[in-house]
């Protein structure tokens, strides 16, 4: 069973915490949130719907990476009882700045599970970006509680772990991504039995257009720009090399227990789907709307119920054509990258993303051109399945890195040996590879 870290370090004294406020709000139900990377777009727009809905959302936790004086200011006005910053050089700045309110102040990465599993948390917003959202998620998994997952990369390194427990135990995960939100919306009151497929939309990102014989000349700044979502960085990179549908496709698997075969992704420009299913009867339902990313934020926190929100309604008469085509899978293979990882299974996602990630901040900071970000996935890919033979985790090399079954439910498959120590290795491994492959400038 997975226990979370608890080797953090409180740096202020530890001070009451609130708990005697009422947990009605007006209609009965106050949901008391972590936001896990309150400083990012996904947080400050949950902090927006907080703003609207006091009466229906307190926060507890907020957590942020390096943006100080964002988490400090979020602290001042919202006053939550913990505030977490990662990077643990920046604490007593914090510390200072908060001196008088009821607060407790702590840093690392470790004190992010801290937050999610807070006392009096119900609900966890996964807001951060990468995997490091993934062990706050377990904890908050174990702990039973609502998670509002915006953080893909979780489902993609982990879903096999994750959610045989979310099915087994009291937790739910209620999907933020646009997509995967819109197929929750979809399949309210359906029997989950009869999808036939799920169809995922994607805006095709800002080069969709674009001649792929001039890809090597994409500057990160014009990746940077996406025609439709405001979004931060790394996953605008991922809209733009098509990886963010790949990773969708791979966490829609999880988050549905779909096969690989039921998930289909068709480009949209115009992102006014957001996705639809088709069922066994052939009646398809799709779920509409202006592209803006707090509806499927507030509607994580206000399921099954929905609130009043301020949105823009959308002019039918002047919408336009909607347009749909195949995906390039040629120009931008990342896709088919992700459709690799994900049949292959075991390890091979958590490859893939590590990689990934790895690919996109080396592409960032100008060391890797747009065409070798899945060139370098792809050759780490390669590199692991040589190594240790497939993504599958059955390769003695590779069972000796981690403990043994942790799960003793899942006794079927190969892959049910998949521990979060072996992802975690199976993640370092692909980040140690792309970055030799960054520094010895040979991708
Ligand atoms: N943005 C969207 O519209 C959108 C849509 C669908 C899904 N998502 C998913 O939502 C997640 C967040 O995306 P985003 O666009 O909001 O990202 P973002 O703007 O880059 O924000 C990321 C947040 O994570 C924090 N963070 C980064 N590295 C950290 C670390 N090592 N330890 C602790 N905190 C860390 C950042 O803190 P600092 O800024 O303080 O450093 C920031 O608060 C991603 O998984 C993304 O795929 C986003």
């Amino acid at each position: 069973m997975f226990q979370p870290s608890r080797d953090w370090k409180a740096i202020s004294a530890r001070i009451p915490v609130r708990r005697d406020e009422s947990k009605q709000g007006l209609n009965g139900t106050m949901r008391h949130i972590s936001v896990l990377g309150s400083t990012g777009s996904i947080g400050r727009q949950t902090l927006a719907i907080v703003r609207e809905a006091p009466d229906r959302l307190k926060v507890r936790a907020l957590t942020a990476g390096r943006n100080v004086s964002l988490l400090i200011e979020q602290a001042k006005e919202f006053r939550p009882d913990l505030v977490v910053i990662g990077d643990e050089a920046r604490v007593n700045d914090i510390v200072l700045a908060l001196e008088g309110l009821s607060v407790e102040v702590l840093s690392g990465t470790d004190a992010l599970d801290t937050a999610a599993t807070y006392p009096g948390v119900d609900t966890v917003v996964t807001a951060v970006v990468g995997s490091v959202g993934l062990r706050p998620t377990l904890a908050a998994v174990e702990a039973g509680l609502r998670i509002a997952l915006a953080n893909k990369e979780t489902l993609v390194v982990a879903g096999e772990l994750i959610m045989p427990r979310v099915r087994a135990g009291k937790a739910e995960i209620i999907p933020v991504d646009s997509e995967h939100s819109a197929i929750f919306q979809c399949l309210v009151g359906e029997p989950a039995a009869r999808i036939d497929y799920l169809t995922l939309t994607a805006s095709g990102g800002p080069f969709r257009e674009r001649d792929p014989g001039t890809f090597s000349g994409i500057t990160a700044e014009e990746a940077l720009h996406h025609p439709t979502w405001d979004m931060g960085a790394k996953i605008t990179i991922d809209s733009a090399t098509l990886m963010n549908k790949g990773l969708e496709v791979i966490e829609a698997k999880w988050l549905f227990d779909l096969r690989p075969d039921q998930i289909r992704v068709v480009v949209h420009p115009q992102s006014i789907i957001h996705s639809m299913v088709t069922f066994s009867d052939g009646s398809v339902k799709a779920q509409l709307g202006a592209p803006d990313m707090r509806l499927p934020i507030q509607y994580a926190l206000s399921y099954p119920d929905r609130w009043p929100i301020r949105h823009t309604d959308m002019d039918w008469s002047a919408a336009g054509p909607l347009e749909f085509r195949p995906p390039d899978e040629h120009a931008f293979p990342c896709l088919s990258l992700a459709r690799r990882a994900m049949e292959e299974g075991g390890c091979m996602p958590a490859v893939l993303n590590a990689a990934n990630e790895e690919a996109v901040s080396l592409f960032l900071s100008g060391d890797l051109s747009f065409p070798d970000v899945p060139a370098v996935i792809e050759k780490a890919m390669k590199e692991y399945a040589d190594v240790y033979g497939s993504g599958n985790v059955d390769s003695d090399q590779h069972a000796a890195t981690g403990p043994a079954i942790s799960d003793s439910d899942e006794s079927k498959s190969k892959r049910n040996r998949i521990t979060l120590e072996l992802l975690e290795a199976a993640d370092q491994f692909a980040r140690e590879f792309v970055m030799e492959l960054g520094e010895a400038g040979s991708h």
